[in-house]
């Protein structure tokens, strides 16, 4: 039984200094000092947590706490499994229009390259994003949140790289500021991705393009505090390594995390640039050497795994069993976007997670929480359930993480919490 969440006045956290408790039947703290090899997920059965001013206080059993503390208001029980809320560290979110009958040309045998090589792609989508204003753009992002958030999402990394030219990039990073200054939706991480695709205007001269964002509008978007990560598609029908390195290296320069998409199609050397970069996630992998993989690993760069992409293209799985043999903390990400990934699902990507790139459970859920949060800079925010952290939780209508990371095909999150309020809810 899940008692209604916010019942009792509209919230845990709606007054800063009101404290409440949370119970639940089974809490999946993602904790490291609560986890062991036995138990790599900290999980509490019979739990309960403090709540104050949005923030996780206190963590325990309910006897402990509620022991202490028997006055203590109860704002929400749930029967089921409760984990941190999901984040999502790989996304294209604000994307406009729609690619599908791309899609079908794909399904009857099309390639995906090929067709961007005629214009369509990753090309097609810019025209979209251009065409469109700045508030369209936050008003279809909002929606795709709202939709993210009730899938038991609380975080999400958004991308840029839809514009592909200096006004249409700052106009997705500005659409990505007013979504995410939203408190009633998942928090949001912006990244500059203005490497994506090279625009017909630059008649395809890849390093001049290059080198005007590194020089030009990189500094610009850094200076405007519109972005906290750069990326860059380095792979054989994008940039090159070559072609990449000198944007990535000006925005590390510059603060901004470093991430890349890396051997989506091709190894050519991207994750041993991202692992010389220090940067924060090598994404995709499907194509990586022996010797990327332990660049990354000596590197402690995150492999950041994308299986609904690499379900649409119908390619096989990177090799996560050398990836966890080396050691590389491996995360699960959406890849949201209209062409490669046209889903909005986390669990769906959990799902194919487990069921295709055989992650075990505990790593699907940690690559979706803690691990998540860590390579998008917000280890000290949220992705796990402790104290210190914001209280952003997600309710499951299941009663054990296993289930989780199964294809429902459906939002099964009953309730999800950012900062202790109630973001979204079943029924
Ligand atoms: O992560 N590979 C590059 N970027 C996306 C696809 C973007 C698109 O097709 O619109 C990806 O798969
Ligand atoms: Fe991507």
């Amino acid at each position: 039984m899940t008692s209604a969440p916010g019942a009792a006045g509209g919230g845990p956290a709606r007054d800063p200094g009101r404290r409440s408790a949370i119970v639940a039947r089974r809490l999946v703290t993602c904790d490291p000092s609560r986890a062991s090899s036995a138990d790599p997920l900290g999980v509490i059965e019979d739990a309960a947590l403090v709540v104050r001013g949005g923030a996780v206080e206190a963590v325990g059993g309910r006897q402990e706490i509620l022991g202490r503390e028997p006055g203590l208001e109860i704002a929400l029980e749930a029967g089921g499994v409760v984990t941190p809320g999901l984040v999502d560290c790989h996304t294209h979110a604000p994307w406009m229009g729609s690619r599908d009958a791309e899609y079908a040309v794909r399904m009857a045998g099309g390639d995906y390259e090929a067709i961007a090589a005629a214009g369509g792609g990753i090309v097609a989508s810019m025209r979209a994003v251009r065409a469109a204003t700045t508030g369209e753009i936050a008003r279809v992002l909002r929606a795709r949140l709202r939709r993210m958030a009730a899938l038991g999402v609380t975080a999400v990394e958004a991308k840029s790289g839809y514009g592909l030219d200096e006004a249409s990039e700052r106009k997705q990073l500005e659409a990505i500021a007013e979504a995410g200054g939203d408190a009633r939706l998942p928090r949001v991480v912006p990244t500059y991705l203005a490497l994506h695709a090279l625009p017909p205007e630059a008649g395809g001269d890849r390093a001049a393009y290059a080198d005007t964002v590194a020089r030009s509008w990189l500094p610009a978007i850094a200076a405007a505090g519109l972005a906290r990560h750069i990326d860059a598609y380095i792979d054989r029908s994008a940039f090159s390594v070559d072609e990449a390195r000198p944007v990535l290296e000006r925005a590390r320069a510059l603060g901004l995390g470093v991430r890349a998409h890396v051997g989506q199609f091709a190894d050519v050397g991207g994750a041993e640039l991202a692992a010389e970069l220090g940067a924060l996630s090598a994404d995709h992998l499907e194509h990586v050497s022996p010797g990327g993989i332990d660049a990354l690993a000596r590197a402690g760069v995150a492999a950041a795994l994308l299986p609904v992409a690499s379900f649409t293209l119908q390619q096989a799985p990177p090799p996560v069993a050398a990836l966890r043999a080396a050691g590389v903390p491996l995360l699960v990400g959406s890849d949201a976007n209209p062409g490669t990934a046209p889903t909005e699902s986390l669990p769906l990507a959990l799902a194919l997670a487990v069921r295709l790139y055989g992650l075990t459970v505990a790593e699907a859920i940690l690559g979706a929480t803690r691990e998540a949060a860590r390579a998008l800079g917000l280890g000290e925010v949220c992705g796990a359930v402790r104290p210190g952290l914001r209280a952003d939780l997600a309710v499951w209508d299941l009663p054990h993480e296993s289930a989780i990371v199964q294809p429902w095909g459906a939002p099964r999150a009953l309730a999800v919490l950012r900062d202790g309020e109630v973001i979204a809810a079943a029924g």
